[in-house]
């Protein structure tokens, strides 16, 4: 893996990236990579999905649910952790629930096009690429190229770049979510700070849509709604644990709120039945507009995640 050198004005640094990241195999063989920070903060990625799989911050807390049922064997995404939904955001059509990605085995990708400098300051990374196999190409007849970049930064913030370029003759559009499950202590203690007043679709209505009302969000029975055109920032405040997920995202302007609740918990066979009380789904998303590229044309969606002591205010 190559050092990450690069100068910008009077600033110059080097970052040797090998001294914090290591591959491993899990226990199908697959790679998975683990970013780890000198304070304690560490981030796991597979390769199987590009889904992050852990998050823990300098005490060495996890941060993301992962079902105690959930299956570890492709091709389907593990339930926890941060699945990719591409090119599709949900089951219309042809492609399967989410699009393929999550189930795909990505590579590691040696020679990413840059981004701007502050992407490397200080941080450990990985980047990943995602091409169309033969059989995706038959359910999703489109050429991509599709980058992640899993960034760790010092004080254990966690960031995902999404580049996807049209690499065919012809356009294409797609929908897109980083499906995030929060561990949260208890969901009758967790309110999200954000998305107030903002119209939604309602997945449990045939998408129809709504408008929330002036209060915060919080959770007494099943929630999955698509919050539209939502600010760049937004926060998941959980009472017991005193901490505040901080998500800040740009391209991304929607906010996808899913909590299965008793019922659906039971109905899902990787899924514990009263798990629901210990996560919440709070996607950035891009899909109530699909994305549309021209050929040669490429997106950028980009998600910071922070984990910070309750006293975080929304306004700031
Ligand atoms: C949510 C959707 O984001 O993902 C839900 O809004 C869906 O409708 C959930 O049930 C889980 O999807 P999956 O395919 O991972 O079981």
């Amino acid at each position: 893996m190559p050092l990450c050198v690069f100068e910008m004005g009077h600033f110059s640094a080097v970052w040797d990236q090998r001294a914090a990241i290591e591959i491993s195999k899990d226990w199908n063989g697959i790679d998975q990579v683990t970013l780890r920070m000198p304070r304690g903060a560490s981030a796991r990625v597979s390769l199987h999905g590009g889904q992050v799989i852990s998050w823990r911050n300098d005490r060495g807390e996890e941060l993301l649910f992962t079902s105690s049922k959930a299956i570890f064997k492709p091709p389907k995404a593990m339930r926890g952790g941060i699945p990719i939904c591409f090119p599709q955001f949900g089951n219309c059509g042809s492609l399967e629930q989410h699009g393929f990605a999550r189930n795909k085995i990505w590579t590691i990708d040696d020679d990413p096009p840059p981004l701007h400098p502050a992407e490397y300051i200080g941080k450990s990374a990985i980047d990943l690429l995602l091409k169309p196999s033969e059989e995706d190409l038959k359910c999703w007849p489109h050429c991509f190229e599709f980058r992640l970049r899993v960034a760790l930064a010092l004080n254990g913030d966690l960031t995902m770049i999404s580049r996807i370029r049209n690499l065919d003759s012809k356009p294409f559009s797609f929908s897109f979510a980083f499906h995030t499950y929060f561990s949260v202590s208890d969901i009758s203690e967790v309110r999200i700070e954000g998305l107030e007043t903002l119209d939604y679709l309602d997945n449990l209505c045939q998408r129809e849509r709504f408008t929330e009302q002036g209060d915060a969000i919080t959770f007494e029975s099943e929630v999955d709604r698509i919050y539209l055109s939502s600010p760049n920032v937004i926060a998941v405040l959980d009472h017991e644990k005193k901490q505040t997920f901080v998500i800040r995202k740009e391209g991304l302007p929607d906010v996808v709120v899913w909590n299965p609740w008793e019922k659906k918990s039971r109905s899902m066979i990787d899924f514990g039945d009263e798990e629901y009380k210990q996560m919440l789904c709070v996607d950035g998303a891009a899909i109530e507009k699909p994305i549309t590229l021209k050929p040669g044309e490429e997106w950028t969606g980009r998600l910071e995640l922070c984990a910070v002591p309750s006293s975080y205010r929304s306004e700031d």
